[in-house]
């Protein structure tokens, strides 16, 4: 029988238990500076609430990557000396630290003045705002700024990073045949749409030294007509694993906007675990970790997943908004759900990220 608070490897990185804080973006308005101070005590609270694995928010690849012109970059001349006190701090607690690499594309807000967003095709997805569609030199640069941006996660001691490839952002753009309308090798089938991602990995694990973790959040399905396929998802992450891909979570939607968002209203235990028959199908098809993410509240809805079939581990993100400390609140025996109600207040990131239905 597996349990939420085994001792787990996740590819290469082992954790103390199977509980993993999905990605969550802290804040939009202050840029690297944020990297210090608040963000350092959201990660030493996580770390202390005894979390196996910390994936940080989103960090964008390049100046023009961001979903807002200020979130923060790897690029920014903070980062990896503030990352690296954020990877000690969060190792002191016996907890690892994998940071999430993002290119927000048609989605985005580029930093350069007048920049036009930039996606696989012509398309508007943020309104008043056309994005156009990348040249292969602009692709080429965007693999090169995703194996840079790897290198730095290294250089600040990062114990892996997970490419985000889900919710709409740039890569779930080209992955997804509702956003990528392309009829060059980039576009049109899998092994097409899927190409930047195989073009990702490889260099990143070039500019790696090829062992380094390297995982990857994907849509199994982007809850849009014209979606990606499990049958496509399954292929691409099985030529993922062939090429020293570590670990899935399976996620989904494009997350334009409540019907499309990967955080679900969660109002009974039958609605936890929002894609986790998704992540049990993925498990099945591929040998590497698959992590399941989306509405899990109870502890054993959680273990009775777990023991479905081959998920390795559990991913929560506003759960912990609210709690930070919940892994340890059920380690020490009080079992009772995570109070978060998913009224998604918490997605108003402009004060900073915080629980906006409960305080302390
Ligand atoms: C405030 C907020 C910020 C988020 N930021 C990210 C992010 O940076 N990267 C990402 O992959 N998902 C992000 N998500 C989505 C979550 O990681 C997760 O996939 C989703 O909320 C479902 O999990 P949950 O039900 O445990 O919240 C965010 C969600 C929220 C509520």
């Amino acid at each position: 029988m597996k349990s939420i608070f085994d001792p787990v490897s996740i590819g290469s990185i082992t954790a103390k238990n199977r509980l993993i804080r999905s990605a969550t973006a802290e804040s939009y308005a202050e840029g690297g500076r944020r990297l210090s101070g608040v963000k350092t005590r959201l990660y030493e609270d996580l770390a202390k609430g005894g979390i196996g694995v910390i994936i940080t928010g989103m960090f964008g690849v390049d100046r023009n990557s961001g979903a807002s012109p200020t979130m923060p970059k790897t690029g920014d001349d903070v980062f990896v000396p503030a990352m690296r006190e954020i990877v000690d701090l969060v190792h002191s607690y016996d907890c690892k630290l994998v940071v999430q690499l993002v290119h927000s594309g048609a989605k985005g807000f580029p930093a350069e003045v007048g920049g036009q967003p930039v996606g696989p095709s012509d398309d508007t997805l943020v309104p008043d705002r056309p994005a156009r569609a990348m040249t292969k030199a602009e692709i080429a640069d965007l693999v090169e700024s995703f194996a840079r941006a790897a290198a730095k996660c290294k250089e600040a001691g990062a114990d892996g990073v997970q490419i985000h490839g889900a919710h709409g952002y740039l890569i779930s753009q080209f992955l997804s045949p509702h956003c990528n309308k392309r009829s060059d090798e980039y576009g049109g089938d899998i092994a097409n749409r899927g190409r930047i991602v195989l073009e990702l990995l490889e260099a990143m694990r070039r500019e790696t030294g090829g062992d380094y973790p390297i995982w990857i959040k994907i849509n199994g399905k982007d809850l849009v007509e014209n979606s990606i396929t499990m049958e496509e998802c399954i292929w691409l992450c099985r030529e993922l694993e062939s090429r020293g891909l570590e670990a899935i979570e399976l996620s989904a939607g494009l997350g334009f906007g409540r019907s499309t968002s990967p955080s679900k209203l969660i109002e009974s235990v039958d609605d936890e675990g929002s894609f986790a028959p998704e992540a049990l199908t993925m498990a099945e098809a591929v040998s590497i970790p698959v992590i399941s993410v989306g509405g899990f509240k109870t502890p054993d809805v959680m273990d009775k997943w777990l023991n479905k079939g081959k998920i390795e581990a559990i991913a929560l993100c506003r759960p912990l908004i609210s709690e930070p400390k919940l892994a340890k609140r059920w380690q020490d025996g009080d079992r009772e759900k995570a109070r978060c109600i998913s009224c998604n207040k918490c997605y108003r990131l402009k004060d900073g990220l915080k629980c906006h239905s409960f305080s302390e």
